[in-house]
């Protein structure tokens, strides 16, 4: 019989032990205790989940695991039952939980038991060497003098090739002044072609993981593209950092896919994220 419950403050050391024993004590190293759900048997942890709430309205499911004595003998099925109960009491629309793309098991749970949808994809690799970079010097991080041709630039985009973060409620509340922040903290790669901008690309580093980010990354032509992408790429090797980039997956070209499974073949990571509306 499995019981379902919010991790106690009794139960912090049991819980710790669960993490080791699952061997991901890396990938939760910055979540909240508080956060973690707990499934038990007979008072034994055996599996467990973290919930976060990055914003209003929105629930991240992170590190499900059910311990491996415990696997394929519904115990899974029950917890994600379970979870999306407590992300309604949380007041969330919308549940996002994102797994490696060779991950079945867990895509047929939440896919076909509980009607999860794709709604990204998130890479991530390690670039496989600093050779061939040649655009590097066609591209530059910007200052605020241009912000204004970047921001008319950025207002034109339906004809550009993007490659957009997955969450397009923040992609359209996107304002000059988010711009300028990007730009003052040197967060701004562009590209030109002719003297005109060809190509914005918004990037972000996340210490936790030892990541470089590319929140967005917008361009007019392929080319400029491949040049925004070699040169985060050469950033992202030179200073030792793994790249990361999240995508919504019709927003994703064959460009950037090809790029990232050329440049980062041998370490390339693809995942899903899957998402469920629940109002
Ligand atoms: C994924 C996980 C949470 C599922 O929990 P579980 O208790 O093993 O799952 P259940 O027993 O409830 O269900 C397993 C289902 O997957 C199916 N399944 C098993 N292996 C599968 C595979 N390789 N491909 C597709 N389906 C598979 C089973 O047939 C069963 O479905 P059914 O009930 O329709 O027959 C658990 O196995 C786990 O912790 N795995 C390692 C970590 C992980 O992958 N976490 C996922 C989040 S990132």
């Amino acid at each position: 019989m499995v019981r379902f419950s919010q991790v106690q403050s009794d139960q912090v050391g049991d819980l710790a032990e669960a993490i080791k024993e699952a061997n991901i004590l890396k990938l939760v190293a910055h979540l909240e205790v508080s956060g973690f759900h707990l499934a038990l048997v007979a008072n034994k942890i055996v599996g467990f989940v973290h919930f976060s709430k990055p914003k209003k309205g929105e629930v991240w499911l992170q590190a499900m695991r059910i311990l491996p004595g415990y696997q394929n003998s519904g115990v899974g099925t029950e917890f994600v039952e379970y979870q999306l109960i407590v992300a309604r009491d949380m007041g969330a629309r919308v549940v996002r939980l994102m797994t490696l793309k060779t991950n079945e098991k867990i895509q047929w749970i939440i896919g076909s038991k509980y009607g999860f949808c794709h709604s990204g994809i998130y890479l991530r690799g390690r670039r496989a060497s600093l050779q061939d970079i040649c655009y590097l010097h066609r591209v530059m991080v910007v200052t605020a003098e241009i912000a204004e041709e970047i921001w008319a630039f950025w207002q034109e985009d339906s004809q550009s090739l993007v490659a957009d973060d997955y969450d397009v409620q923040s992609y359209k509340s996107f304002d000059f002044d988010d711009l300028m922040q990007w730009i003052i903290k040197r967060r701004c790669l562009v590209v030109f072609r002719q003297d005109t901008v060809d190509g914005v690309l918004l990037f972000s580093e996340q210490e936790r993981t030892n990541e470089l980010f590319v929140n967005r990354i917008y361009a007019k032509t392929e080319e400029s593209l491949i040049k925004l992408l070699d040169s985060i790429g050469f950033l992202a090797a030179y200073y030792g950092y793994t790249l990361g980039i999240s995508v919504a997956e019709d927003r994703l070209t064959e460009v950037t896919r090809r790029w990232w499974k050329e440049h980062t073949r041998q370490t390339l990571r693809e995942f899903i994220v899957f998402e469920k509306q629940l109002i």
